[in-house]
C-alpha cells in the first residue's frame, strides 16, 4: 500500500458536473499491491496503452513497487473501481500526475475534472507554483482535456514510454487560488 498526502482523499464532486445520474461522491483509496494486477490488465487494455502497446507486467511493477515519493490510489465512484491516479510530490515545485486512467465507463462525465481541482486544491494548500503532467503525443482527447484546465506545453520527450512516441510534459503555472 502506498499513502502520502495525495492518497487518502475523499472527493466530494458537485453532483451537477456529473452526467447520466451518477453518484455524486467519488472516493480515492490507497492501492493496495494485490489490487495492481487487475488494475493493470484493465489499463493497458485502454488507450492510450493499447496503441503503444504497454505491458502489463511492467505496469503491475509500477503500480505495486513501493515508493515513498509517489501516492497511488484508486477512484471508487459507490465502491466500484473507476480508475487509478498517481501522484509524485515533491517534484518540480508542485506534483507530477504521473497517472491519470478513468475507465470508459467512467470517462467524460466530469470525473477527471474534479480529480484535477482536487489535486490543484492539495498543491496549493502546500505552497506549490506548479502542476505536471505528461500525456502522449496522439491523445487528442488528453491534451484537450489538460489545455482546457489550464495546462501549456512545456517539452516534448520522445520515447519517454515506448520507442517510437512521443509524451508531451504539460505544466500548469502559476497555481493560483480561486478567488
Ligand atoms: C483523459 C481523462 C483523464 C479525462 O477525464 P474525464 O473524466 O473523461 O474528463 P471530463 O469528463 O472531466 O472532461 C472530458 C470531456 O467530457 C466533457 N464533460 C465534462 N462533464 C460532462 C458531463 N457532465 N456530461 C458530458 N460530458 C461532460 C467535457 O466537456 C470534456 O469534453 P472535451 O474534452 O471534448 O472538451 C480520462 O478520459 C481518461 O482517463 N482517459 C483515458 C486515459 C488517458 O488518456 N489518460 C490521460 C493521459 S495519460
Amino acid at each position: 500500500m502506498t499513502s502520502s498526502p495525495f492518497s487518502t482523499g475523499c472527493i466530494e464532486l458537485d453532483a451537477s458536473q456529473l452526467g447520466g445520474g451518477r453518484p455524486a461522491l467519488a472516493r480515492l483509496v490507497p492501492l493496495e499491491a494485490s489490487a495492481a494486477r487487475g488494475l493493470a490488465l484493465s489499463i493497458v487494455a485502454m488507450e492510450p496503452w493499447s496503441v503503444m502497446g504497454y505491458p502489463a507486467d511492467a505496469l503491475v511493477t509500477f503500480l505495486a513497487t513501493p515508493d515513498g515519493g509517489v501516492s497511488r490510489s484508486v477512484v471508487e465512484v459507490q465502491g466500484v473501481a473507476a480508475g487509478v491516479v498517481s501522484v509524485r510530490y515533491p517534484w518540480l515545485k508542485g506534483p507530477y500526475l504521473e497517472l491519470l486512467a478513468l475507465f470508459p465507463p467512467f470517462q467524460n462525465q466530469g470525473l477527471g475534472t474534479a480529480l484535477l481541482a482536487w489535486l490543484e486544491g492539495e498543491a496549493l494548500a502546500r505552497g506549490a507554483r506548479n502542476l505536471w503532467v505528461c500525456a502522449s503525443a496522439f491523445n487528442a482527447a488528453a491534451l484537450r482535456f489538460y489545455e482546457r484546465h489550464g495546462f501549456k506545453r512545456a517539452a516534448v520527450l520522445p520515447g519517454l514510454v515506448a520507442d517510437g512516441y512521443d509524451e508531451i510534459l504539460l505544466r500548469k503555472f502559476p497555481l493560483e487560488p480561486s478567488a
